[in-house]
């Protein structure tokens, strides 16, 4: 149903909480079901969606504290979708500039199109006693709640970042940035200021990303300047270091053994344009289809090759690479401000699994390179067992790879470089550059 009047903005409360009902409940993430939902409201209500779904995945913990000491029996099957109704409602209370009236009633009213109606006077006698009582004032009853995280992330970051946790964690809260990455083969850093300037963009222009701007505010992005000519892709600034630390060189062939959606290796081509040959491999075909969606509107060209990067015998031609990027599948931990949902979404058990993938592909791709050949290991996490670790494991086993130690301060202990999330604006990522011997 459409949110076409202020009349009926509960039907995109009802609307937020099918979309958290689908993250929370049937762990759906959002980049699957978020767009479905906002499809057929206005452009200010598309925002609006993802701001309180986001919002309310970002504090998750103390919604569900404050919801646990109002409502006093779980609801179960069809009902449950009121406990996310609920929280939608104290966040708005709690943390956003809606008025406490369009919060308490609008909420309140969502419960008709989600077909709760039975449930209506619950939901505004839990709101309004939410109210009373200042439960929001009340202050957070443990570390774990305050950080956002849920409690298996919790342990495991406090104990590895110890001093610096607090910072991290309330980073990893935070919303993240938009970062551009001008397409140097359309327009110089220099002319696309100017455009944007024009434009009435307010931006910042970073230190140490020589093709990035950072947007001041939450534009949409397809309406910028040259959007449709491929003057620039949306890139956060950890990702931007990718292509410089991989270093192509003219007629050199570059594997990208983990490509989609394509925005690490549409950059490794605008740095080097005589690059000889340009390999995007990718598991998952549909995700495929994006690579070649961003290529074209950038204005580059690459094979796509759609292919099981653990399994190069089932793809590869048998011509070494020069270059290979290994942008690893990963708990993405280091990007949770940029999408809170994997916070749900992610479970302990799957650190194991992804860490023995990432060890799969490193060994069936290692020999796919040049005697001599570079391999830059990028995963956007910030568990060790995915970053340091699973790089010293695999420089201790593979005799002929060595770290790149004009890199960064690499050591055999803890090599590579953990870039944390909210360091100089960027998301978290991690890169280690390890180097074929010769012979
Ligand atoms: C971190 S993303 C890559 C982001 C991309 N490099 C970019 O900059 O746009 C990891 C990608 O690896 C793909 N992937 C996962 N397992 C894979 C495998 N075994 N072989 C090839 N690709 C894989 C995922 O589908 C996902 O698109």
């Amino acid at each position: 149903m459409k949110s076409k009047s202020k009349g009926n903005h509960f039907n995109l409360r009802a609307d937020a909480a099918k979309v958290l009902h689908q993250i929370l409940e049937e762990g759906q993430s959002a980049r699957e079901c978020l767009p479905l939902a906002q499809l057929p409201h206005k452009e200010q209500d598309k925002a609006w969606l993802q701001e309180m779904v986001y919002g309310v995945l970002r504090n998750l913990p103390i919604l569900q504290f404050w919801l646990r000491q109002l409502l006093d029996k779980p609801l179960k099957n069809r009902f449950k979708i009121v406990e996310q109704l609920i929280m939608l409602g104290f966040y708005q209370l709690a943390f956003s500039r809606v008025s406490q009236h369009a919060a308490v009633s609008e909420t309140v009213a969502a419960c008709q199109p989600l077909n709760t109606l039975a449930m209506k006077g619950l939901v505004n006698a839990i709101l309004r006693t939410f109210l009373r009582d200042e439960m929001s004032q009340q202050g957070t009853p443990n570390k774990q709640i305050a950080s956002g995280l849920p409690k298996w992330l919790y342990k495991k970051l406090e104990a590895e970042y110890k001093d610096v946790f607090i910072d991290l964690s309330t980073n990893m809260q935070l919303k993240a940035p938009i970062w551009l990455r001008v397409n140097t083969r359309k327009i110089s850093h220099a002319q696309f200021a100017e455009e944007l300037k024009k434009a009435s963009i307010e931006f910042t222009d970073p230190i140490g990303h020589p093709e990035a701007f950072i947007l001041l505010k939450g534009y949409d992005v397809t309406s910028l300047p040259g959007f449709d000519s491929g003057w620039f892709a949306v890139q956060d600034g950890a990702a931007q270091l990718a292509a410089h630390y991989l270093k192509p060189e003219q007629g050199e062939s570059i594997l990208d053994c983990c490509a989609a959606p394509g925005g690490k290796i549409c950059h490794i081509i605008e740095l080097e344009p005589n690059i000889s040959k340009t390999v995007a491999l990718e598991i998952d075909e549909k995700r495929a289809l994006k690579i070649k969606e961003n290529l074209v509107r950038l204005g580059h060209d690459a094979d796509i090759v759609v292919g099981d990067a653990s399994m190069p015998e089932k793809w590869w031609d048998g011509r070494l690479f020069d270059r290979v990027l290994l942008d690893a599948p990963c708990s993405a931990t280091g990007i949770i401000r940029r999408h809170p949902d994997i916070k749900w979404l992610r479970k302990a058990k799957d650190i194991d699994v992804l860490v023995n993938l990432q060890k799969q592909i490193l060994d069936a791709i290692w020999p796919l390179i040049k005697p001599g050949g570079t391999m830059l290991y990028v995963t956007c996490s910030i568990l060790p067992e995915e970053n340091h670790l699973q790089i010293r494991d695999f420089l201790s086993r593979t005799d002929n790879a060595l770290i790149d130690k004009t890199f960064y301060n690499d050591s055999v202990d803890s090599p590579g470089k953990q870039i944390l999330p909210g360091d100089q604006q960027m998301d978290g990522f991690y890169y280690a550059r390890l180097l074929k011997s010769p012979k």
